[in-house]
């Protein structure tokens, strides 16, 4: 079956040069036939006209909560929030229940993902054993059951000789490790940064508890070889580390959400968990070294750490109720709208951060459209602005700290391996 996209803007990734064209797709091989102007026929049509064509994105921290947390997210809502985003694959975190510490805990996800989620998903595996820290799961068999990375994400492991141990085994199979970094000796019971702690009387998280892991990690990376991933970076330090540690040629890529980019904890109002974040939402200063960091390409790439909670659960005020906010249907609005727009990066290196960059790091298909390659599309509409509205999220998580900003650049159409995963034309209406 053919289909075509019709009418579509293809952004160059170079030059950010917008082309006029149409998109052929074999929807049973999953690839792009052509691109260009007069194309032959196709069984299906589809109107993009006026949105701009960018390779589908890719997310390489999302939450999908299932097994074991299923009022918080499923695999069939996470993965349709994230087509909502315009992402076309996303690599799903361990700490669910039971944890993703044994292949066919892995082999599970990938199977219900392949029968109900609407894009690809590709599972990450726990480190040690019931995200405990104490001992490594069995890396070659995660890896053969599907798993790109191995994560004990929502916590940090503690043990540096089990960490060492680790990276070698990692290396030998050339898995990433992905880390949550969080030294709890230091991090303790805290909630958020300092300065925020004390106005609002909470327990404080200082940024030592992430950079004093990260400069550990890095240094673990450089001897064993392995490939090394930095989750939700936060505060100056780690990113001053991760500049070093990348010219001295250790292998290290990381990601910053859109939240550490455009938000501080000045902007926590009150005892309102909707800012409650591990790691938390750090000061001013820290926010614009993110920035820079991601401006510069010393922070690879751009993820949600998508953390879907229910209200309930957030209702608990800032001491008790659990770390995490929701960002997958919004991420790209905001970037475009607070990045683009006002002229701190460009469009094709939000793209190549979103997409391009994500792919590389973690050998994935994908982050370009080219003849032959995989038919992961999205459409965006940049012209189009409306306010974020959480009632509107196919998420069931609503903890969101962006509601009500006025944002342009939604996502209007999501294509996975030329399945159209979803489809809005109707201004303001839900597709
Ligand atoms: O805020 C967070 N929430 N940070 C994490 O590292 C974990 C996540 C979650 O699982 O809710």
């Amino acid at each position: 079956m053919r289909r075509k996209l019709v009418g579509g803007r293809l952004l160059d990734l170079v030059d950010g040069s917008l082309t006029a064209v149409d998109v052929l797709v074999d929807a049973d091989a999953g690839t792009v036939l052509a691109i260009g102007r007069e194309l032959p026929e196709a069984d299906e049509q589809h109107d993009v006209r006026g949105a701009v064509l960018l390779p589908g994105f890719i997310d390489v921290h999302v939450h999908l909560r299932e097994p074991g947390f299923e009022h918080k997210e499923t695999i069939a809502t996470g993965t349709a929030a994230a087509a909502a985003g315009g992402f076309s694959q996303i690599a799903c975190m361990p700490n669910t229940n039971p944890p993703l510490d044994e292949a066919e805990h892995v082999e599970w996800v990938r199977r219900q993902a392949a029968a109900s989620g609407r894009t690809r998903v590709w599972p990450m595996g726990c480190i040690t054993r019931g995200q405990q820290g104490r001992s490594l799961t069995d890396f070659a068999a995660l890896r053969e059951a599907g798993a790109i990375a191995l994560s004990d994400d929502g916590k940090g492991v503690q043990d540096g000789g089990l960490m060492r141990e680790a990276m070698l085994r990692a290396a030998a199979l050339d898995l990433p490790i992905a880390i949550h970094a969080e030294d709890e000796t230091l991090a303790r019971t805290g909630v958020l940064n300092p300065p925020a702690a004390r106005r609002l009387g909470v327990e404080p998280q200082p940024g030592e508890s992430e950079s004093a892991m990260i400069a550990r990690d890095i240094l673990l990376a450089e001897q064993t070889g392995a490939r090394l991933h930095i989750c939700h970076v936060s505060v100056e330090p780690a990113v001053a580390l991760i500049r070093w540690a990348k010219a001295r040629g250790v292998r290290v890529t990381a990601e910053v959400t859109p939240h550490h980019l455009l938000l501080s904890e000045d902007a926590i109002d009150g005892d309102d968990a909707v800012y409650k974040v591990n790691p938390p939402l750090r000061s001013e200063a820290d926010r614009q070294a993110c920035l820079e960091g991601f401006l510069d390409g010393t922070l690879d790439m751009a993820a949600t750490d998508h953390a879907p909670h229910s209200s309930e659960e957030k209702a608990a005020g800032l001491a008790a109720a659990p770390f995490g906010m929701v960002g997958i249907e919004t991420i790209f609005p905001l970037l475009y709208t607070h990045l683009v727009v006002p002229g701190l990066l460009t469009f094709p290196q939000l793209v190549q951060r979103m997409s391009t960059r994500p792919a590389a790091a973690f050998g994935l298909s994908g982050g370009v459209i080219r003849v032959g390659g995989p038919a992961d599309i999205t459409a965006v509409q940049l012209e189009r602005e409306r306010p974020i509205d959480p009632a509107r999220f196919y998420s069931k998580g609503r903890n969101t700290p962006f509601a009500g900003w006025p944002v342009t650049g939604w996502p209007v159409l999501t294509m996975v391996g030329g399945r159209i995963v979803l489809c809005d034309r109707e201004e303001g209406g839900r597709p």
